[in-house]
């Protein structure tokens, strides 16, 4: 069987990525896997596509020095902003979070109306509504942007939480009126806020987790390159912040479902070193 021993890369604007990293764990328990977290420029949700298509190529050269077989494009924000035009630059296989999102919205709607939530940049690029009209044209797409849901999560707050509950009727539930079958949770920080979401927009609609559905492509992409590893032995997690590893630490529990135990500090002149792609 033709495998791939390398590392995969993953990043995002900070912490919420680990999300993603939680579900490709549990789907791809025997890889390893090297994540960037940019702390110091967190968030990238309120930044414009510029911006953070600069700090993305940054972190994509960084990540490089670990000779990834593939890069993963945690952060939606990135996704939507950054990676076409990171595609365009660098030559290994890159997969992002909106496209996979966007296809398990459109199968789970079946042409019924499709409600996306995530950050301002994320709504504003309108990635999740191309990629969703690229796969169905026409179809109803109806775009939230939640920009506290960020900032509630990283303060620790939860689904239980009375700040989270009225964020969620004010952000969510007015989507409600609209009739979606389907609300994908565009953001890395959304998941840790399901049970109130789902509360706010009604049992009856189906929540589609980018990060699942992300595992589940990057499963499938190294699946059909045969670039799957062949190693018997459990994977690993290596992490690289460019700001507060201690901060990561603690919080970074709360995203990965276990102790985030490795955790590097990296400086950002170092990240504008490695920056080769950058015009001149
Ligand atoms: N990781 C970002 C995203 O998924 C959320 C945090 C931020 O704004 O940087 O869009």
């Amino acid at each position: 069987m033709p495998h791939d021993d390398r590392c995969i890369g993953v990043f995002d604007s900070g912490i919420g990525g680990l999300t993603v990293v939680r579900e490709m764990r549990r789907r791809l328990p025997n890889e390893r896997i090297v994540y960037f977290g940019d702390t110091a420029r967190v968030p990238y949700g309120i930044k414009s596509p510029k911006v953070v298509t600069l700090f993305s190529r940054q972190i994509v050269d960084f990540l490089l020095r670990f000779d990834p077989k593939m890069i993963v494009v945690a952060c939606n924000t990135a996704s939507a902003a950054a990676l076409p035009e990171l595609e365009k630059q660098f030559d290994l296989p890159l997969v992002g979070v909106v496209k996979p999102g966007a296809r398990e919205a459109v199968r789970a709607a079946n042409g019924r109306p499709i409600a996306v939530i995530a950050t301002e940049a994320t709504i504003n690029s309108d990635a999740y509504r191309r990629a969703i009209h690229s796969l169905l044209p026409r179809v109803p797409v109806h775009q939230r942007a939640c920009p506290l849901f960020v900032g509630a999560v990283e303060e620790g707050r939860d689904s239980d939480d009375r700040v989270v509950a009225a964020l969620a009727e004010d952000y969510v539930a007015p989507l409600r009126g609209l009739d979606p079958a389907v609300l994908v949770l565009g953001c890395t920080h959304y998941p840790l806020l399901k049970t109130a979401i789902a509360r706010a927009i009604g049992s009856e609609v189906l929540l589609v987790d980018s990060a699942e559905q992300t595992a589940e492509t990057v499963h499938a992409e190294l699946n059909a390159r045969g670039a799957l590893t062949a190693s018997p032995a459990a994977g690993n997690l290596t992490c690289y912040v460019s700001d507060n590893p201690q901060r990561f630490r603690e919080i970074g529990q709360r995203f990965l479902g276990h102790p985030v135990v490795d955790v590097t500090w990296v400086s950002l002149d170092e990240l504008v070193v490695a920056d080769a792609h950058a015009p001149a």
